[in-house]
């Protein structure tokens, strides 16, 4: 399949098809950041009430940043690996005290910060503030593994370059927030694990792994 032909087909998807997330009606990067947080672990649907409880108790950095650990970790109750919340209110204190109360406005800076890995500071910088950066989570690795046939197992961190530098190149200039939302969404509702939507894709006639029967195949993901 084309590159181009992808990234249209995927624009022309994503507006009839995209959850209403509140996430996405906001260029906060805090809360931007703690929704991805919450995401990482956590299903849309369990997750969107701690991020509508938490972003209302802690509106801005500077109100999780000043909060007590014990309040913190309490409006986290539930959704569990807390090591998450405990990392968010060592970061907010961190955006304080180094960066004035503001997030650093790159993708570069952003994973100086503690607990941001290469796929939050893709989240945040794109999401925030439109940076052509590529999110690369299970969604994506599926995505791009089925539609352009790529076999390079996903459990291998080398492989990760192969399908950094495909989505790098694929995201446009013109709307890099609406890509990388896209492209996750398209694999969390269209292109899912175990019973991919095919009859009904837009991508089917030009999907590699459909085309070649082999959609239960890829990605490839090693058990080691
Ligand atoms: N999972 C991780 N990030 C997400 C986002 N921004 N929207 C929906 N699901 C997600």
């Amino acid at each position: 399949v084309s590159r181009p032909w992808f990234a249209a087909a995927l624009r022309a998807w994503y507006p009839h098809h995209h959850r209403d997330l509140p996430w996405r009606h906001t260029r906060d990067p805090y809360l931007i950041w703690l929704s991805e947080v919450i995401l990482q672990q956590t299903r849309v649907k369990q997750g969107l009430p701690y991020y509508q409880n938490f972003s209302s108790t802690y509106p801005s950095v500077q109100a999780l940043a000043a909060a007590a650990p014990d309040e913190v970790l309490r409006h986290w109750q539930g959704l569990g690996y807390y090591s998450r919340a405990r990392n968010m209110h060592h970061t907010a204190q961190q955006v304080v005290a180094e960066y004035g109360g503001r997030f650093p406005g790159s993708y570069q800076e952003l994973l100086k910060l503690r607990g941001v890995g290469q796929y939050t500071a893709a989240a945040i910088a794109s999401f925030a503030y439109d940076e052509p950066v590529a999110v690369l989570d299970g969604n994506v690795f599926r995505v791009l593994a089925r539609i352009f046939g790529l076999s390079q197992d996903i459990a291998v961190p080398a492989s990760r370059k192969v399908f950094q530098q495909l989505a790098d190149e694929l995201i446009p200039a013109d709307a890099p927030a609406e890509f990388n939302q896209a492209i996750m969404e398209f694999g969390a509702l269209q292109c899912t694990p175990a019973k991919p939507d095919c009859l009904f894709c837009p991508m089917q006639a030009q999907c590699f792994a459909f085309q070649h029967g082999m959609v239960q195949e890829l990605p490839v993901k090693s058990k080691a």
